[in-house]
């Protein structure tokens, strides 16, 4: 969703807060914007709807925005439409104030009345420039309120979500920054400062940096930083080193992040694996849980909850809690759970699933459970995120950077690790020795069984081109691999804005069959495990209606040959493994048809990397 970076140093802001917002157009955005502070031309701010580059082509007719303190911004509408004047930075009338933000002021309405009934005009319909009217509408510094005090002052009056950055023109030298809900790092250079709303938009400058807490503020000079909390309590920051590689955030040959993302799933799996498993002892070692270990051994139930992708995985995370360690699981869209006053007993735990850590849904699920006393697990990407942080206990997915919108290895990361958790309590249970460790050495095995798949690229494009112009899509599936179906049919919607559904194969009957005409592809995942026969049942029922079946089947399966018209083998490998590969010929599926219909597959449209808003 939205992004911010900002710059206080000695360089020239412009070409590295233009350099940083092309790194966050990955999280989804409609319009961008910049803000510079000069000794020439002082305050100047640009807009722009659409990509960056558009912003970046505005400012060279512009000419000016030389200075080395400055702000910018990429928007995804929240609060009024998709214009300029919506665009963020938004300034005040009074006082030069110049700020960015992401999140949602939620009392901005009554702040808006207060404003104006103090004379204030505004001009746009945003919650943000409330939010610089009011830092603005405080500032006194001749009474002791600098620019850091307004915004402490200010952020005492919100609420809601935040992270801003704030410029002023009365105080050409600092730049104030805070977080409440939204992320915000600060990166420590060399007498210079890059902020940013996520560490892509800094490794390239400085690997040391800082998170914001909640109610934080801190003041940037070029000489240093002082941390306080919104109510002035001086607090010191702890300055770590960011585990970011710059490869990792960069194309590396491939077209685009989401191919790169699906083909780097082997090294990001061994990563996910490493360390985790100890054969000669025959169980699975996660430091994260240890201290817990006996709490969940004990647990009476199991809540998975997530949205989009994660949700899918959580969905498959339920199949394998049940499965392997025998614990009654539910799983649940994290924006349902929320709202509906769940019941949650005495030895609940719930496990979060979320890539970036900051979907607000699922932060809002997590701390529902908790409030009502459920143990609490992380199943997250990004290490230091907002779930990370408000779990008990957690297991990161580290698997990278994940830049492309649509999630790939994030969810083979997030199956990988849910079947971790589920042998790690399994074999503290029920579960045999001898299960647990076929389970674990096919684990194992993956990385190198999807190298397999991936070899078979070429073929799985050639299929898809043959379908590609179908507006219409089934992606059916059973057991395991009904979350797998939902997760291909998301997949291709994502970014081939193809019409796709996802559902169990038996449920097609009650309803979706209604559907199938001649020639519509239904996408079978029709793996070797306990309902094959059942599924190869469900392929003559779309079969015997015209449709044409596309069957994702285990090597070796010469017979689905005469049920499909097309059959994209996976190596073979126990049922709750399967999910791992079948999903992978999906993902290039999808990949394809984005590009043989000439989408722009990183940047698809409407959708947002992280939705921080519910
Ligand atoms: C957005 C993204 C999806 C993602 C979902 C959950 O909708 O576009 O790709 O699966 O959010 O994100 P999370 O970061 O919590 O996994």
């Amino acid at each position: 969703m939205c992004g911010i970076v900002a710059y206080i140093g000695a360089k020239k802001a412009r070409p590295l807060l233009i350099e940083g917002l092309k790194r966050l157009e990955y999280r989804g955005y409609d319009s961008a914007g910049i803000g510079i502070l000069s000794d020439e031309f002082g305050l100047e701010v640009a807009k722009s709807v659409g990509r960056v580059s558009h912003l970046e082509n505005r400012l060279k007719e512009l000419g000016g925005f030389d200075g080395s303190i400055g702000l910018a911004h990429t928007r995804w509408a929240t609060h009024g439409g998709v214009t300029e004047a919506n665009a963020h930075p938004h300034r005040d009338d009074k006082a030069g104030i110049c700020l960015v933000h992401n999140g949602i002021i939620e009392n901005h309405s009554a702040l808006r009345k207060y404003l104006m009934e103090r004379g204030h005009t505004f001009h746009s319909e945003t919650d943000t420039e409330v939010l610089a009217m009011l830092i603005g509408e405080l500032y006194d510094p001749e009474n002791g309120t600098d620019l850091e005090a307004a915004v402490q002052t200010a952020l005492r009056e919100v609420k809601g979500a935040y992270a801003i950055a704030v410029i002023c023109e009365n105080e050409p030298g600092v730049m104030v920054c805070a977080r409440k809900g939204s992320p915000l790092l600060v990166g420590v250079g060399n007498e210079e400062f890059i902020v940013a709303s996520d560490a892509s938009a800094i490794v390239a400058h400085t690997t040391q940096a800082f998170m914001l807490d909640d109610y934080n503020v801190v003041k940037i000079t070029r000489e240093g930083f002082r941390t306080s909390t919104v109510d002035n309590v001086e607090i010191m920051p702890k300055v770590t080193e960011l585990e970011y590689e710059l490869e990792q955030i960069e194309l590396g040959g491939f077209s685009h992040f989401m191919q790169k993302e699906i083909f780097e799933q082997p090294a990001s799996l061994r990563t996910t694996l490493g360390g985790r498993i100890d054969h000669n002892e025959g169980k699975v070692v996660l430091g994260g849980l240890a201290q817990f270990a006996k709490e969940l051994v004990k647990a009476k139930r199991i809540i998975l909850t997530g949205q989009g992708t994660a949700l899918h995985a959580s969905m498959i995370g339920e199949y394998l809690m049940e499965d392997i360690a025998k614990i009654p699981t539910e799983c649940e869209y994290a924006s349902e759970f929320r709202y509906r006053n769940p019941i949650v007993e005495d030895g609940t735990v719930v496990i979060a699933v979320s890539q970036s850590g900051e979907t607000a849904d699922t932060i809002a699920a997590l701390r529902e459970a908790k409030d009502k006393g459920a143990l609490s697990v992380g199943v997250v990407n990004v290490v230091g995120s907002s779930i990370a942080r408000e779990t008990d206990m957690g297991v990161y997915l580290r698997v990278g950077p994940e830049i492309g919108v649509a999630s790939t290895k994030a969810f083979t990361g997030q199956v990988t690790v849910l079947t971790l958790i589920a042998l790690f309590m399994g074999r503290r249970r029920v579960t045999s020795p001898e299960r647990c460790a076929r389970i674990m050495n096919a684990l194992d095995a993956v990385p190198d069984k999807i190298e397999q798949i991936l070899a078979t690229n070429d073929e799985i494009r050639r299929i898809t081109e043959r379908y590609v112009e179908r507006n219409n899509w089934l992606f059916l599936g059973r057991g395991y691999n009904y979350p797998t179906a939902m997760e291909g049919a998301l997949k291709l919607k994502e970014i081939s804005y193809i019409h796709a559904e996802g559902m169990p194969a038996a449920e097609m009957k009650h309803g979706p069959i209604a559907l199938i005409d001649e020639g519509m592809p239904a996408v079978f995942i029709a793996n070797k495990g306990s309902q094959y026969d059942k599924v190869i049942s469900n392929i003559e029922e779309v079969r015997s209606r015209g449709g044409h079946v596309i069957a994702i089947a285990t090597e070796g399966d010469e017979e689905i040959r005469s049920v499909a018209e097309e059959v994209i083998y996976v190596p073979g490998c126990p049922e709750p493994i399967s999910p791992l590969l079948t999903v992978v010929p999906l993902q290039l599926m999808a990949y394809h048809a984005a590009v043989l219909r000439g989408h722009d597959v990183d940047k698809p449209r409407n959708l947002a990397k992280s939705v921080t808003v519910e």
